[in-house]
């Protein structure tokens, strides 16, 4: 199993609303950052510190810090970027790509219009963020595009996933660990998430 799934009461409860269809933009956005920054904790469990020494107001201690330099974001465009706050409150100081995709409404298959990635990407660690992973097609897709810069070290963060997405990245990208909130139940005939939130995108940015 390559996924991480955030099984908590606090969770459920804030998915509760963001799945409503009564919730507005500004709740909406609230809740992706909230959930978003929790999802970064987990993902960074395995972080490797850098030794360093401080002097509390006590006395000197031997501690660890994170060279927040290794670190870049890709939030798969659009709906990806209502994420960034909620790394960044925990990352400030990492950088940020930007991937932009959209999936044929026929196919449903990923079309990139838009690639553009911090110097060094090769070096860093990446973090893709995309609150939906339905068909997968889209992370995988921009997982697939990192490697061919170069970049070795990925982990993929989303805050709604359907089976069928979590085994589109386990077979695509089997040394890609999913962190996500939740596994939802299956897709329907328009490749949507079954219960969902509906269109992340559309929530985030309240175009519809
Ligand atoms: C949504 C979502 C993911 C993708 C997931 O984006 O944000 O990127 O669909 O679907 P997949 O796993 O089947 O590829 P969308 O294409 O609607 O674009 P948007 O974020 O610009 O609205
Ligand atoms: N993209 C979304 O925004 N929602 C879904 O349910 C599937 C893909």
């Amino acid at each position: 199993m390559n996924e991480f799934v955030l099984n908590h009461p606090l969770i459920t409860h804030k998915l509760a609303f963001l799945r409503d269809i009564n919730t507005g933009t500004k709740e909406f956005r609230e809740l992706v950052t909230e959930i978003s920054t929790i999802l970064v904790y987990e993902a960074m469990r395995d972080a490797q510190l850098e030794k360093t020494t401080i002097e509390t107001p006590l006395e000197k201690m031997e501690t660890g810090t994170l060279n927040e330099n290794n670190y870049a974001i890709v939030p798969i465009l659009r709906a990806g970027m209502g994420m960034i706050d909620g790394v960044l409150n925990v990352i400030p100081n990492a950088k940020i790509g930007h991937i932009g995709l959209y999936r044929n409404e026929e196919t449903f298959e990923p079309v990139e219009y838009y690639y553009k990635m911090p110097e060094g990407i090769k070096n860093r660690e990446v973090l893709v963020v995309d609150p939906m992973l339905a068909t997968g097609g889209s992370a995988s897709a921009t997982i697939s595009r990192l490697k061919q810069d170069g970049v070795t070290k990925i982990k993929l963060l989303c805050i709604v996933a359907a089976p069928q997405g979590i085994e589109t990245i386990e077979n695509d990208h089997p040394d890609v660990k999913i962190f996500c909130a939740t596994v939802d139940r299956e897709l329907n005939e328009n490749a949507y998430i079954l219960p969902g939130l509906g269109d992340a995108g559309d929530r985030v940015y309240g175009t519809k």
